[in-house]
């Protein structure tokens, strides 16, 4: 967690096609106009090494087993936080993340089925230990997600993957919401547009220091 007195670290997660992109620029929105300057980046990716390495995770033409998936994936995490997050949030700057940590506990723990003592092992020396202060998950029915997520042209390699590994991340996801109620805030990702955008501005303006709303 953020220290008190420091920025404030909000990250969105869920399967693929639930419209994180979409809320992050509506939320920036939100925030720009209430003065703030947030920094935006995401995952993989948000570094030069992040963007090589997501290059590498995202190339449909690669086989990639589930540990050295996930290790690439902590590779552009650890990069990140260092050089991104952490100076962000040091400076009291709201840093908002499109995936985070949540993401490899849900894809390569539930869907690939990797331990998850050893995910958070290796995910607590990527991060020194930094967890989001609010974790939006846009929930999704993968049916819904990956038909959405096709409309945008070749599937990349994790869109790839079957239907029951999708079902799978979907339900990890969750599980991880309800063992962290008052991290996650859970929408249901097929509601209106502007109705999600209000709940999350409402969910995070809530959080920002009364001295910054
Ligand atoms: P991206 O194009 O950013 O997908 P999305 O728009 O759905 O966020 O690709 C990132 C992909 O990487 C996405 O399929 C989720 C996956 N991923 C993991 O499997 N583990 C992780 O730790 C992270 C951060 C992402």
């Amino acid at each position: 967690m953020t220290q008190p007195g420091h920025g404030l670290f909000l990250s969105f997660e869920g399967p693929e096609g639930a419209g994180k992109s979409t809320q992050i620029a509506r939320l920036a929105w939100h925030l720009e106009a209430a003065g703030q300057a947030p920094t935006i980046t995401r995952e993989p990716g948000g570094t030069p090494l992040g963007t090589r390495v997501r290059d590498v995770l995202l190339d449909p033409e690669l086989t990639i087993d589930p540990l050295p998936e996930f290790l690439l994936y902590s590779a552009s995490r650890a990069q990140l936080v260092t050089n991104v997050i952490r100076p962000a949030l040091d400076r009291g700057k709201v840093v908002v993340c499109d995936r985070y940590a949540d993401s490899s506990l849900a894809y390569q723990g539930f869907g690939r089925g990797l331990d998850a003592a050893l995910l958070r092992g290796i995910t607590a020396a990527a991060t020194g230990g930094l967890w989001p202060d609010l974790t939006v998950l846009l929930d999704l029915d993968p049916v819904i997600g990956l038909q959405r997520a096709a409309r945008r042209g070749q599937p990349d390699r994790l869109e790839q993957a079957d239907l029951t590994f999708h079902q799978r991340l979907r339900q990890g996801f969750v599980q991880l919401a309800e063992a962290e109620p008052d991290r996650f805030l859970v929408l249901d990702a097929t509601l209106a547009e502007a109705e999600l955008e209000r709940m999350i501005w409402e969910a995070v303006h809530s959080r920002l220091p009364a001295s910054r709303r």
